[in-house]
């Protein structure tokens, strides 16, 4: 057992959480298949883990999962306000330290990232790479002991990349977030319904015939875009990759540079990993009452900062509202203080796709046992075994068989004589 502390909100929040964990499970019938066979061969004994991640209902289960695996695993918040407190409590009762409280500053966030270090990992489990480069920055003297680790989210890879290309990665990541089980289902559809659901259940407001601005018109950006057409809204998307701003405008969204869609939008939502996609200039046309909001990984994408400056003033009008008025008069409203939305105001992306990210992450972590000492300090693909085996396994819980192909399709799909 691990001796690191936990540090939640309120452990007696925990029995609520328990019953959402369970909700959760039922919608999660690939993580179940994995969890049956942990159970009974331990591929993960006696392993620690320190995981990342953000704490709600389908984290705890993958939890579960990883210590029926034989794991010794602690846990701690990838964000602020992405920490659902009753999953935290029930987390500490279910035997996982986690340190991890809703709203929690700056400091404490990163010092719940140490805590979690504490536990000397073997494996670790990151969304967004704040683990692992806290890790390689402030306790590097524990890297020796680390035979490998899985990252969740895009802006992450993008960062271990950038550490490999620097030569200053330690030890073999898998990057989780490029299996085509991962992004094709749970950044496109659990962003983009999870995302609505974030902003309505902040603010409460219809989409139906608003303007809604959808910077990044990425994995997640679609999902959005698609979404927020289905509830009526007239989308917007801004890109600065001209293959993605092709697809966007035959998609059926209108597409132009920030600076257009500033004078007309109603919502703006950045998804982008990049910062500073909305800016000053934009602030100074924005409509009163436009209202702000992100779903990329980090609170950059908004330059809040210089919001905070150009407003005269700045009040809380609702849970997750923060009011910005300015000099001459407009509101403009931002949402969740600029952090992830579906997270911070709503419950994060639904258990059913969650499920399919977080079988990546159980066969990966088994793989990487298997394979340690095999592989080199760099950023590797999902095996494609395992990506094959999630989809194979999603399909059966859902009830949907495919066909195969015949020995003679085979063939011929793999030949060059034929012709007309
Ligand atoms: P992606 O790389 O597929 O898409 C990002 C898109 O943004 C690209 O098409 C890029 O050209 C565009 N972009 C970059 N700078 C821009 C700018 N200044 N203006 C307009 N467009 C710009 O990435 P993906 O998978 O869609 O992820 C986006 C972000 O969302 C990342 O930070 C990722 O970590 C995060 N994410 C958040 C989730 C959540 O639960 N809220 C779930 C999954 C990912």
């Amino acid at each position: 057992m691990s001796s690191v502390k936990y540090d939640v909100k309120d452990l007696s929040l925990a029995a609520a959480g328990r019953q959402r964990i369970e909700w959760a499970y039922r919608e999660m019938p690939v993580l179940r298949l994995i969890r049956e066979r942990f159970a009974a061969e331990k591929p993960l004994n006696g392993v620690r883990i320190s995981a990342c991640l953000h704490i709600t209902t389908e984290t705890a289960n993958l939890g579960l999962t990883l210590r029926e695996g034989g794991a010794d695993l602690v846990a701690c918040a990838s964000n602020p306000l992405s920490t659902q407190d009753d999953v935290a409590a029930a987390m500490v009762e279910y035997g996982i330290p986690t340190c991890a409280i809703k709203g929690e500053d700056e400091k404490t966030y990163y010092n719940h990232i140490i805590a979690a270090l504490e536990h000397k990992p073997q494996l670790t489990v990151d969304d967004g790479a704040d683990l692992v480069t806290t890790l390689h920055t402030r306790r590097s003297d524990l890297i020796n002991g680390v035979m490998g680790g899985t990252e969740e989210t895009t802006t992450g890879v993008v960062r271990l990349r950038s550490m490999a290309g620097e030569g200053k990665l330690r030890y073999p990541l898998i990057a989780v977030n490029d299996a085509e089980t991962k992004y094709l289902f749970d950044n496109r559809y659990g962003t983009g319904q999870s995302t609505l659901d974030g902003i309505t259940r902040a603010t409460n407001i219809l989409l139906a015939g608003k303007k809604v601005v959808v910077c990044g018109y990425g994995w997640c950006g679609r999902g959005v875009a698609l979404r927020a057409r289905g509830m009526g809204a007239q989308v917007i998307v801004t890109e600065v990759k001209p293959v993605r701003a092709l697809e966007a405008a035959m998609d059926g969204n209108r597409v132009m540079p920030i600076a257009e869609a500033a004078r007309i939008g109603d919502i703006f939502l950045t998804v982008t990993g990049d910062i500073n996609v909305i800016d000053v200039e934009d602030f100074k046309v924005m409509k009163d009452g436009a209202i702000l909001a992100n779903s990329g990984h980090f609170n950059v994408e908004i330059n809040i900062p210089a919001l905070e400056k150009m407003a005269v003033s700045k009040r809380t009008v609702r849970p997750f509202v923060d009011e910005y008025k300015m000099r001459d008069g407009r509101c403009l409203y931002l949402l969740g203080e600029g952090r992830l939305i579906n997270l911070a105001a709503a419950e994060g992306h639904p258990a059913s796709v969650m499920d399919m990210s977080f079988a990546n992450q159980a066969l990966c972590l088994e793989y990487l046992v298997k394979n340690k000492g095999k592989l080199e300090a760099k950023v590797y693909a999902v095996p494609e075994e395992i990506d094959k085996q999630v989809a194979r396994l999603k399909l059966r819980a859902m009830g949907i068989d495919i066909d195969t192909l015949t020995p003679e399709q085979e063939k011929y799909l793999s030949s060059w004589e034929h012709g007309t």
